[in-house]
């Protein structure tokens, strides 16, 4: 996912007024933004497509996913999303597929017959959820080992049949299909998905063109703005009007370029782009494993990193990732333009170093160096799916032993995503030993100010700290 544009500092957006345009299924449909709030409620109440199943309506469940197909570079790619947090005005452009567009008239298609042959389904609640989840990976391009078929249904719960005849249908499914320069086209010509996708490109490029010439009219108007909407339709659920600044549904926001040393991102990049990109992956090499810590394939699918910065909640994943590595933000508002560290814009509790309607234009950080080491630690209940009780990042520039920079934040032991300033600075310029761990941890707990809530107490995550940093350490020593 890599969109170069120029069009990024002169972008204006206006509120959307007009009808949205987008493929569901097999039809094209243009509702007026008001139609319903969320797309959950548009296909169920508005189409009658009940297919789509409303569980817990927070983004954790996965009965409501839904495939959103998009045009990437040209490329025809499908994400799954959890319709129930997706705004309506995020599907401009693009085409919608819920359990009734992956449907044969006369027969089961490939997703559905692999879990009625390994008995993967019981109460049947959660079962289109999994169908669209694994209908998504049919459709792109399929990894080559069997663990890209798991991650993808890693947003998806079932409370009645059991995860194991899943994980064999899901396998099933992995062995039929092939890698392929054109996996669409493959899952249609051996009739496992409908033969209709394969049509969906040149409809969307018919639609994309139409949209560039709208793209012109578009100025920001607004004060609230949305990201992938995966926080503000969990807090705010009932009071989204569609009378919002949409950031996610246009194409000219997200992408990830470098410039020279320097990674410039837009506000609508998404965990996943991250994950997919070249850039960040040669840059930080374990950006997978660190990632897969946050969320699930489905809310990494919206979730933006700019969503994340403004949540501002202090166990955010990425604003942690991103204050130790130096990261800065671009607020606009109108024709101003500002930049500033992301360290100076957290203020206190849920307070920014932001006027309400400047909005995040730009994120960039300077891209490691060879001699760099990134680490990224996070503590929760469970392993998956959950938030942090305490979560941690540290970045250092070495000299063979020597520490010639260095970064630190940790989340969860104060009112804001930390910057751990005094140990940060404390730690540059000196040679890494195990006293120098136990110094470290020692300034850090001078900086910090834990209290004791569900996630645990303040001596607890403190704790957690101190294990973290060393777990930091250990890393760096294992490179
Ligand atoms: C099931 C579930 C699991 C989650 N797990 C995690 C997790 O493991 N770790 C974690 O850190 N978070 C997690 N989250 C929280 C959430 O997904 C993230 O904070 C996400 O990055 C928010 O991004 P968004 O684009 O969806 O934000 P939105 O909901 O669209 O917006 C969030 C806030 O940011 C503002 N905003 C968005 N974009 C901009 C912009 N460009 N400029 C100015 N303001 C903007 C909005 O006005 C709003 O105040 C989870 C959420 C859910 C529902
Ligand atoms: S209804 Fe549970 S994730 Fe949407
Ligand atoms: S089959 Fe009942 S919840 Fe999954």
């Amino acid at each position: 996912m890599q969109i170069e544009t120029n069009l990024f500092l002169s972008l204006k957006i206006k509120l959307r007024t007009t009808a949205l345009k987008f493929i569901l299924n097999e039809q094209d449909v243009s509702p007026h933004p008001s139609a319903a709030e969320t797309l959950l409620d548009y296909v169920r109440q508005v189409r009658q497509l009940k297919g789509t199943k409303i569980g817990c309506r927070e983004g954790d469940c996965g009965a409501c996913t839904i495939l959103v197909g998009e045009l990437i570079a040209g490329q025809l790619r499908y994400r799954s999303m959890t319709s129930c947090l997706m705004p309506l005005t995020n599907a401009h452009g693009k085409h919608i597929v819920t359990i009734e567009g992956v449907n044969f008239p006369d027969k089961l298609n490939v997703v559905q017959q692999a879990m009625a042959e390994n008995g993967a389904t019981q109460c049947g609640f959660c079962t289109p959820g999994f169908v669209m989840s694994l209908s998504g990976y049919c459709l792109n391009n399929p990894s080559a080992s069997s663990d890209g078929v798991i991650a993808a249904i890693d947003g998806n719960i079932c409370r009645c049949t059991g995860y194991k005849s899943i994980e064999r249908a899901a396998i099933a499914i992995h062995k039929q299909l092939q890698i392929s320069d054109d996996p669409i086209a493959f899952v249609a010509d051996h009739e496992m998905m409908p033969a209709y996708f394969t049509n969906i490109k040149n409809r969307l490029e018919n639609l994309f063109s139409e949209q560039q010439q709208e793209a012109n009219t578009f100025e920001i108007t607004s004060g609230s703005f949305v990201g992938g909407g995966t926080d503000l339709y969990v807090q705010r659920h009932g009071e989204m009007g569609h009378d919002n600044s949409f950031l996610f549904d246009k194409p000219e926001l997200n992408f990830i370029r470098q410039e020279q040393n320097t990674c410039r991102m837009g506000p609508a990049v998404t965990i996943s782009d991250l994950r997919e990109s070249e850039i960040i992956n040669k840059y930080i090499p374990h950006f997978h494993k660190f990632s897969k810590l946050v969320s699930s394939t489905p809310i990494r699918n919206m979730a933006t990193v700019a969503g994340n910065f403004v949540n501002a909640s202090p166990i955010g994943d990425f604003s942690i990732f991103f204050l130790a590595l130096d990261a800065s933000i671009t607020l606009k508002q109108k024709s101003e333009e500002r930049t500033l560290p992301l360290r100076d814009f957290y203020k206190g509790y849920k307070q920014l170093n932001k006027e309400p309607d400047e909005y995040i234009s730009g994120i960039s950080f300077k891209l490691p160096k060879e001699n760099s080491f990134f680490n990224f630690e996070k503590v929760s209940k469970r392993t998956h799916l959950d938030i942090a009780s305490v979560n941690s990042a540290l970045y250092l520039e070495l000299n063979n032993n020597v520490i010639e920079k260095a970064g630190i934040a940790a989340g969860g032991v104060g009112p804001i995503p930390l910057y751990l300033r005094k140990t940060s600075a404390f730690l540059e310029g000196k040679i890494i030993n195990d006293t120098l761990i136990d110094e470290a941890i020692a300034v850090m707990k001078t900086e910090i100010s834990p209290i004791s809530d569900a996630r645990g107490t303040k001596e607890y995550k403190t704790l957690l700290l101190c294990q973290l940093i060393k777990a930091h350490f250990i890393n760096l020593n294992k490179r």
